[in-house]
């Protein structure tokens, strides 16, 4: 699975490569970097003793998890909908796990009778629950559409891009190859959607956006294009040198790398087709109005499809109880349908609802790469174990030739994903009342309903896009892993507040910028820092209720400030940063 093997950045099968022609050089490019890790592995052990050894893998692990940008969160979390248990298709097969019958250990029963007493008690919210705490922020106004450069004619030929991964990837994609039309003086075709096997969605660009908006949008900026002109759609690409993989490309590529080697090969074929394209494009360092423009993709070319916004605007209507009020972002998200939602809630004056949005990345793609234990015992061991030998067979790999950091100790760092318990005993602590509603997305949790139990039981106002939508409203989407996620992603973004359960995940880095580029700074994201959480929880046994809510509200607070964009982080996850933001006076 190629595309998931980026997203974390392990090497990976080439299954899925979409150039056979160039398998073998990828294969063995492959083969290259898993000798890499195995070298330096040896090294450390050779070189110095054991323990020296393993903290060198174990810290080339670590950057490994770090600088993983995993996309699956977008569209996983419909690949198999299945309320009693979840379903992979492994080869073809039809393999049912996690039914929930498990026992399970550390499932936090002392601490969940504790926040379940806490809640009872109907404490009132800490007054800066629903708030961003960094004051300036709201001097932070969004101004990625402001221009300062003449259009470019495109003369140096056509860039094609098919992306890989699912939707959130794809953006992200999509706006990056944006920047290298431009950067090239290209022409650029509409982008097109690489079809996985794994996801099982053809949607298209048109599927999940308004292509004249897009094409009308950015035309100060590059040309785009439906389609290649009839005398290059004729060429064989591959033979004449013209397809671009990821293999071609270093992660996060500098502008001069495609002056370099890819200007020569569009000024000689006029054409060419960028394949995958997951994370190519560096964010340090880019001249200035080409970061600007980045985010002006990102931010205001790429408006849902009108399917997805009607949908997404019944969504928000239902989660808000139908108040007559709207969030400062609903029109970015959901256009025209925004002001109907407001229109039909005339004569209705109802007391303003608000809602939580919280992103479960619990399943079973995260879990097994995690390399993490989550209580199910030798069966959950199975079960992750053949899901990273069929998606993650270099990890699968690593595992065996080299001594990894156990499960225990992956915990103790913080890079577990949150368990749905853990989620929830972090609400709590947090000081969401019990009456709080909340949305969950990613709704495909690994051990299916019963592993839900927690939450629903501390919080009964819980709801998932496949409650608040009937059957019909669905349908349309239910072979669409990628709209779907969609749904979630606008869900999610008009939240009054957001959590998240993993940083590393794409579709909530795509909504916290969001929140942050038009959220005016009044659109809170929750993003633990899972190491200090592990930290207290390992207390479970004894920690005072009253204790561990003071350390988790302080372990939370601290990233909960939204500062400038560090160097080379994401502008899609930071967007505040002068190439995308103005800072008012
Ligand atoms: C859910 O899974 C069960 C058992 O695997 C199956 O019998 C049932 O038809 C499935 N339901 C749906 C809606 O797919
Ligand atoms: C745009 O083009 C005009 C006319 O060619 C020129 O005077 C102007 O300086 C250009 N603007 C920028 C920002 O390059
Ligand atoms: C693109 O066009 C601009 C303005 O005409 C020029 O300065 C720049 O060198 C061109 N770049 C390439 C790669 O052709
Ligand atoms: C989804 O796709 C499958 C297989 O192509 C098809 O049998 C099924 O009817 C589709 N479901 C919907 C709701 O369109
Ligand atoms: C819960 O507490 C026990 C006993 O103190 C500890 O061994 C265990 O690691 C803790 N669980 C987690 C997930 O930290």
């Amino acid at each position: 699975m190629s595309s998931s093997a980026d997203f974390y950045n392990i090497p990976s099968s080439p299954s899925q490569s979409p150039r056979p022609g160039q398998k073998k050089g990828r294969r063995k490019r492959e083969r290259e970097k898993v000798f890499w890790y195995q070298k330096k592995g040896a090294k450390g052990i050779v070189g110095l003793i054991c323990l020296v050894g393993f903290f060198f893998i174990f810290n080339g692990f670590m950057v490994l998890r770090l600088q993983r940008d995993d996309e699956i969160s977008g569209n996983k979390d419909v690949s198999v909908r299945n309320s009693s248990s979840i379903s992979v298709s492994i080869k073809g097969e039809l393999k049912t796990i996690g039914k929930g019958k498990r026992q399970r250990k550390g499932t936090y029963d002392r601490m969940l009778a504790l926040a379940a007493h806490s809640l009872a008690e109907n404490k009132r919210e800490p007054k800066d629950l629903w708030q961003e705490l960094f004051v300036p922020a709201s001097a932070w106004r969004p101004c990625a559409d402001h221009r300062n450069w003449n259009h470019s004619e495109g003369n140096n030929g056509y860039i094609l891009v098919t992306a890989n991964g699912g939707m959130n990837q794809q953006r992200v994609a999509v706006c990056n190859a944006v920047v290298i039309a431009r950067l090239l003086n290209s022409t650029l075709v509409i982008p097109r959607f690489m079809y996985s096997s794994v996801w099982r969605d053809v949607s298209q660009f048109s599927d999940i956006y308004q292509e004249e908006h897009f094409i009308n949008y950015l035309t100060p900026d590059i040309r785009i294009v439906k389609e290649l002109p009839k005398e290059l759609q004729s060429l064989d690409l591959e033979a004449i040198g013209s397809v671009v993989t990821d293999a071609d490309i270093g992660k996060e590529s500098k502008p001069s790398f495609y002056l370099k080697n890819i200007l020569p090969i569009l000024l000689k074929n006029r054409v060419v087709h960028f394949v995958g394209f997951g994370n190519r494009l560096a964010f340090d360092p880019i001249p200035f109005q080409l970061q600007t423009l980045r985010c002006r993709c990102n931010f205001h070319a790429l408006q849902f499809s009108p399917k997805i916004q009607e949908t997404g605007a019944l969504l928000i209507q239902r989660l808000r109880k139908n108040a007559a009020h709207a969030g400062p972002l609903d029109h970015h998200l959901i256009g025209p349908y925004a002001e109907k939602n407001l229109q039909e809630k005339v004569g209705h004056a109802v007391k303003a609802s608000r809602y939580l949005a919280v992103h479960l990345r619990f399943e079973i793609d995260m879990l097994a790469h995690s390399l993490c234990e989550y209580g199910g015992g030798e069966e959950e061991r199975k079960e992750l174990e053949a899901y990273r030998e069929i998606h993650f067979p270099a990890l699968t790999l690593l595992k065996k030739t080299n001594k990894l950091p156990s499960p225990a100790m992956l915990r103790e760092e913080g890079l577990c994903p949150l368990t749905p318990e853990e989620a929830v005993l972090m609400l709590a602590a947090l000081g969401f009342s019990r009456k709080t509603h909340i949305f969950i997305a990613g709704a495909n949790i690994y051990g299916g309903r019963s592993r839900l139990t927690a939450l629903t039981s501390l919080y009964p106002n819980l709801v998932t896009k496949e409650k608040l939508l009937s059957a019909t409203e669905l349908e349309p989407f239910m072979n669409f892993s990628s709209q779907l996620a969609a749904l979630d992603f606008i869900a999610c973004t008009a939240s009054d507040a957001f959590a998240m359960t993993d940083s590393g995940s794409q579709l909530s880095s795509l909504v916290s910028g969001f929140r942050i580029y038009y959220g005016g700074g009044k659109m809170p994201t929750i993003r633990p820092n899972k190491r200090r959480l592990a930290d207290i929880f390992r207390k479970n046994n004894s920690i005072e209720w009253k204790i561990f809510e003071q350390r988790v509200r302080k372990a939370v607070r601290q990233t909960k400030h939204v500062l400038q964009r560090p160097k080379a982080r994401s502008v899609y996850r930071y967007p505040r940063c002068k190439e995308c933001m103005c800072l008012t006076e």
